[in-house]
Formats: C-alpha cells, structure tokens, sequence
C-alpha cells in the first residue's frame, strides 16, 4: 500500500500541479483538503478538480466558525496589528490550516502533509512550525519549495499531465484571503514608490466612489469580543461579513504598508482589512474607557508580543497561551458598545458607553458639577515633581568636567 499525504489545496494552478508532481516524485496517494475560512469560492467544484487532477480522496472543511472563535475573537482581544498596520489575516490562519492538515493525516493514516507556499516567504514557516509543534512525526512537503519551476515550466508540466488550466487571465497578483481580511503582494507592488492601481482591490471600494453620506454602526462587544450590530445579536461569521461589507462599501480597510518579513526581507504588501479596521478601533476605543491607565500602558507591551508572535508562526508555542489567559482576565470588564462613523475611507469612533465605564463625569468636567478638588492638585505636583527639583538642584550648573 502506498503512503498517504494530506495537500492544502486550494484549487489553483500551483497547489493542482502539485498533487501530480508528489504523485510522480514521492509516490504518494495524495489527499486535497480544501478548507473554507471564508473565501468566496465553489467549494464542490474545487473538490471535483482535486480528484480530476489526481487526488485519491478531495475533501472540503469550512472552518468559519473555528477560525473566528479560537484566531479571530483573541486577535481582537489582543488588539493584534503586526508593526502596527497589518492586522495578520494571512499569518492567523495559517495555524488553523496546520491544524487541520494534521487532524485530517491522522483520520486517514496519512504520514505526511504538503502545502503551496514557496521558501521565500513568512507562511512556508508559519506552516513548517505549526505542523511540527502539533505532530513532529509528520513529513512536511512544499512541492514549490522544491521543485524550481517558473510559471511557464509550471504550465508546461499542467499541459503534460492534462491539467486544466484556470481558463480566467492568471492575475500578475499573488493574493491570500480570508473573512479577516485579503493580502496582496507581486507584479508593479514590488515597487514600493508605485501606487497600487485600483483593480488590485476586491473587499474595498475606492474612497472617491463611495457614498457621500456616512454610515454609523454600533459594535456591541462582551468581554472583548464583537456580539451584535446596531442592537442585533449576531454570531462572528455574520457579524465579521456584515461589518466588511458596511465599511468595504465605504473605502474603509486599504492598508499600504512596508514590513519586515520573518525570512529577512523587506517587503511591500497591500492589505484591505474593512472589518479588521473597524473591529479592532472599536475594541480599543472600549478597553480605553474599561481600563485603567496602568492596565492599557501593560495591554501595549501584550499586544506587541502577540502581533509578533502570530506574525511568526508561533502560535502553538506556551507564550501564547500563556498571554491568552492575561488577555482573557484582562477583558472582564470590555463590555458595552462604540458607535463608530464610516465615511469616504475613514473608520472613526464617535461613541462609546459601557456598564463598567471608569469614565466619571463629575471628576471630567469644566462645567457646574465638578467635584474634583483643584486645590489638591498644588500638594500632588510637589511630590511628583520633587525628584526633577532635586536632581536640577544638585546636578544642574554642577556638571563634571
Ligand atoms: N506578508 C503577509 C504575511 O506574511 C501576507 C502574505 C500573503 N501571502 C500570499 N501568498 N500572498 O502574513
């Protein structure tokens, strides 16, 4: 009996050309999963192909509902933003894929696992990691890791074994997407003084076309996580679809953004993220009025080390898990709503309210009511300051040769 290998498919022409090209140089039966996390595509179709092509068994998963509960929701609690602009839809699901490459070789019995990325990028190891962390035993391969193929050798080698060839002109784009977001890199992108021409775009409308008025949503949020819109309680999938739409229908979301890749390169990558954008301003614009000033200063060193690790591939690593059970206490009082204003490429916040707001109007305001003692101020000022007082007594006009 031959050995078995679990593909990531998607149905394309690299990850097609693959299960003939492990067929042929491993001689393995290859298994396609394609896995849903939210791409707008034709999941049977994309099965029937994976057999077409090859495969011995196609299978689809839609992981919608895993991807917004166990990534999505934390990477909002967390207010995670990879160098604070990319808010990591490409970087989070590749975990979850890993996951369920090694889920589906162990209910098949397979001993090996493959996926499409090349070894120049961040998800070839995102992957590699991820699959080891959960399964070492696994082999893992990466056919375009290996195989050295230009495009046209690729569509050589599709022509000799008869695959079909995607009859829509290939795009010059490389693009991953998910319902988080949609990442977009290659072709004139890779000039980083040249403005991304308008059809790159695909869950955004250009500001210049979008509707005069604005539109204003309110994001109900319980401990941290998005629960319903203007008033409807809605589940994540629905809720994350919904507010892409509003604020894509508005221009919100384009990210242009310069990064560092976990391989050493830099790179140039456009994003487009309406839900991401939104969600994310929403959550923070709560946690302001929820915590305390020393809780958001510490929340900023957690965000940053959880952007980072998601961004490299450690997700199945103890930090994680560690972080996700400061960042789970720390949202027990992130509750309430933010009314957020969506107008002509802009997200911006003009509400928020909460039953655990630290907010005290009677201490805030300048007008009849006021309750805070401003004489107190003169002796808080002394004591704060009497450090700087004395280091300029002694040290100042004082200074050492
Ligand atoms: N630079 C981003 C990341 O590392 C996006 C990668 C997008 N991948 C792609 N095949 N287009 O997460």
């Amino acid at each position: 009996m031959k050995e078995k290998v679990v593909l990531a498919y998607s149905g394309g022409l690299d990850t097609s050309v693959a299960i003939k090209w492990i067929a042929e140089t491993y001689g393995y039966d290859v298994i396609a999963l394609a896995i849903d996390i939210g791409m707008e595509k034709n999941y049977p179709a994309i099965q029937q192909r994976g057999l077409d092509v090859g495969a011995i068994k196609s299978l689809v998963i839609d992981a919608r509902e895993t991807f917004v509960k166990e990534y999505v929701f934390r990477a909002i609690q967390a207010n995670a933003l990879y160098e604070g602009e990319y808010p990591l839809a490409t970087a989070l699901a590749r975990p979850l894929i890993a996951k369920l490459l090694v889920d589906v070789a162990h209910q098949e019995g397979a001993t090996a696992v493959a996926h499409g990325c090349t070894g120049k990028g961040n998800d070839q190891v995102r992957f590699d990691v991820s699959i080891n962390a959960l399964d070492p035993k696994l082999k893992i391969i990466a056919p375009a890791r290996e195989w050295g193929m230009t495009r046209e050798e690729e569509i050589t080698y599709a022509k000799k074994h008869s695959i079909a060839i995607p009859v829509t002109s290939e795009s010059p784009y490389s693009v991953d997407e998910n319902l988080w977001g949609r990442s977009i890199e290659c072709g004139v992108l890779e000039n980083p003084w040249t403005e991304p021409p308008e059809d790159i775009y695909g869950y955004t409308k250009s500001a210049k076309d979008a509707p005069d008025e604005p539109t204003y949503v309110e994001i109900g949020f319980e401990k941290g996580v998005p629960v319903s819109l203007d008033g409807n309680v809605m589940d994540g999938v629905s809720l994350i679809d919904r507010v892409a739409e509003l604020a894509g229908g508005h221009g919100v979301g384009r990210i242009d953004n310069l990064e560092n890749r976990l391989v050493g390169i830099k790179s140039r990558e456009i994003y487009e993220a309406p839900a991401a954008t939104v969600l994310l301003k929403a959550h923070r614009a709560l946690e302001a009025l929820a915590f305390s000033r020393d809780q958001q200063r510490f929340k900023e060193i957690v965000t940053q080390t959880y952007s980072n690790l998601i961004y490299d591939g450690l997700w199945f690593g103890s930090l994680r898990y560690d972080l996700d059970a400061y960042i789970g206490s720390s949202q027990r009082f992130v509750t309430g709503v933010v009314r957020m204003k969506l107008h002509k490429g802009n997200a911006v916040v003009v509400g928020r309210k909460s039953p655990y707001s630290l907010y005290d109007l009677s201490l805030a305001t300048y007008d009849e009511g006021d309750v805070f003692d401003q004489r107190a101020s003169l002796g808080f000022i002394h004591i704060w300051g009497l450090p700087l007082t004395i280091q300029a007594q002694a040290q100042w006009g004082n200074q050492p040769e």
